[in-house]
């Protein structure tokens, strides 16, 4: 069974840095993208419906030349030369040469579609229509212009100069040289080409949704507050920042619309509804950063909430490592290290501690482990580097075995975090998630595992590619995971994709051998 890639790059040039480029918008993307294109050498035509945008639009991409030239990363001259490259087009004929249009402007299907209308009627029929649309459907844009299969999406990411992704998107009736043509120009600008096909939410945003979405539904149900998941997810996931405070940054407004969307989209899967918790944030203009207030106050002089910790528990003297810890294996040598005798033996891969059992989260709460083994559980959640984390987040099914599991990996040298009882605790059930999404967008064919997981690291920074992530965790672990989650929760929303369970069964992985 092949995994199968969204668009062969196959061999394609790129469009020659003398092709005029004509991009439509000036405003945040618009005049970062014509920037990209400048750099990589090409003449620009910048339009804009409002004359004064492609103004601001020139003076922002000025201020940011400067400000290289300031930290003395570019030269005057280079600077001089790229901003000469960028022409203002106020008349929207001016961009008839164009060899390639991008166009970002409102996000409006019928908008898009009137102003592509007019550039057809300008342009020759092999000029390529790219749009940075990053919610509409590609398919539905193409189908209204003539010459549809030289429409495709271009979808950078914000801010367009700095971030190297650029999602390249088939709509249905886009031609495969189109897509590689334009992958292969993003290449020679500097970017990290994916191809994807036209679906809600592309990779990124669509791949994305579980970071958010789980997270809102633990601090929905009470597993810890805010502060305490961030820190999980950072310190122990190694995720560059939390899903609050990135969600924070974001903006509520603009995370809430792309998961309505994206839900709406998928006719109301509930993998992706939308949680009432950020309604709320929303409906009280709490959007974060930007209103100075989300989950967390940017007040001047107020301090971040500090993630709550587990007080100092009893080092243990000895420890019974019972059969294999998968991905936490490393457990043993790391107790080591720290003076700890550790026994080792045959066993379902515990941690046996005198007052009760230790393990790694497999979906199910500490409580139905307890009821499962007859005695005390406690669990950990899944680190991307079990040496390396400062922190670890536990939950037990009593005090005594919470204490206990506690002073383990605080001997250890970690911050322990309690976390009450969530099945999957915070790290695993995001990642499993993360994954699941991952798993089902490729056997979907909308990209090929490889761009799934660059998309992720580069567009959103996340430590590893999630499906390389799940294949070092074990697919088989994963979708027990979040099959428990299942059961647990009863709810469509955790159910295994298919791919996932078929590779698991099949002992596949999805990189490298056995792919
Ligand atoms: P923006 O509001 O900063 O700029 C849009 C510009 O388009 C404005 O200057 C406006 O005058 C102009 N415009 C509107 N209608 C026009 C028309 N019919 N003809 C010519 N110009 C017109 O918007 P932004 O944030 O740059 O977004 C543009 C597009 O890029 C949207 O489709 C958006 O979904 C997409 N996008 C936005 C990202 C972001 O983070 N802001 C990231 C990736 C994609």
């Amino acid at each position: 069974m092949p995994i199968h890639p969204a668009a062969s790059s196959s061999n394609v040039p790129a469009l020659a840095s003398a092709t005029p480029v004509a991009v439509i918008g000036a405003g945040t993307m618009g005049s970062g993208i014509a920037l990209v294109a400048a750099r990589a050498g090409h003449p620009v035509l910048l339009h804009d419906a409002a004359p004064e945008a492609i103004r601001r639009g020139l003076d922002s991409v000025a201020r940011l030349l400067d400000g290289q030239v300031k930290r003395g990363r570019l030269t005057a001259a280079e600077r001089d030369a790229q901003l000469s490259r960028i022409s203002p087009a106020s008349d929207l004929d001016a961009i008839a040469p164009a060899g390639l249009v991008v166009e970002a402007i409102v996000e409006d299907l019928d908008v898009k579609a009137g102003l592509f209308g007019r550039i057809a009627a300008l342009v020759g029929a092999e000029t390529i229509l790219a749009t940075n649309t990053s919610s509409l459907s590609v398919t539905a844009l193409a189908a209204r212009l003539p010459h549809p299969g030289r429409v495709v999406g271009m979808h950078f990411f914000n801010p367009a100069p700095a971030l190297p992704l650029v999602e390249v998107v088939s709509g249905a009736l886009t031609r495969p040289e189109i897509a590689a043509a334009v992958a292969a120009t993003a290449r020679a600008w500097g970017k990290v080409a994916v191809h994807c096909r036209s679906t809600p939410g592309f990779i990124v945003n669509r791949v994305a949704r579980p970071f958010y979405g789980e997270a809102l539904r633990l601090l929905g149900e009470g597993a810890a507050d805010a502060a305490t998941l961030d820190a999980v997810l950072r310190e122990t996931g190694g995720f560059r920042m939390g899903a609050f405070e990135l969600m924070d940054l974001i903006g509520h407004d603009v995370n809430f619309a792309v998961t309505r969307s994206v839900y709406d989209a998928f006719f109301q899967d509930p993998r992706y509804r939308p949680s009432l918790v950020q309604k709320e944030l929303v409906d009280a203009g709490l959007l974060g950063r930007k209103s100075g207030r989300g989950f967390f106050d940017y007040a001047k002089g107020t301090e971040k909430p500090a993630p709550a910790e587990a007080p100092p528990g009893p080092r243990p003297a000895r420890i019974a490592v019972a059969g294999d810890l998968g991905p936490a294996s490393v457990l043993a040598d790391l107790a080591r290290g720290a003076g700890i005798a550790v026994d080792t033996g045959p066993g379902p891969g515990v941690i046996r501690l005198e007052a009760g059992i230790v393990a790694l989260t497999d979906g199910r709460m500490a409580a139905e482990w307890a009821a499962a083994e007859g005695m005390p559980a406690a669990l950990f959640d899944l680190a991307l580097d079990y040496a390396a984390a400062p922190r670890m987040a536990v939950a037990g099914s009593d005090p005594a075995v919470r204490v206990a599991a506690a002073g383990l990996f605080q001997a250890l040298g970690k911050a322990v975090s309690v976390l009450d009882d969530p099945p999957g605790l915070a790290v695993m059930r995001t990642v499993a998630m993360l994954a699941n999404e991952a798993a089902d967008a490729v056997q979907q064919r909308i990209a090929s595992a490889a761009d799934i997981d660059v998309s992720m690291v580069k567009g959103v920074n996340y430590p590893r590619g999630p499906l390389a992530w799940a294949d070092d965790i074990g697919l088989h672990r994963l979708a027990t995971v979040i099959a428990n989650l299942g059961r647990f929760y009863g709810e469509d929303r955790y159910r295994v994709a298919p791919l996932l369970r078929r590779m698991a069964l099949a002992g596949r992985r999805f990189h490298g051998e056995g792919a």
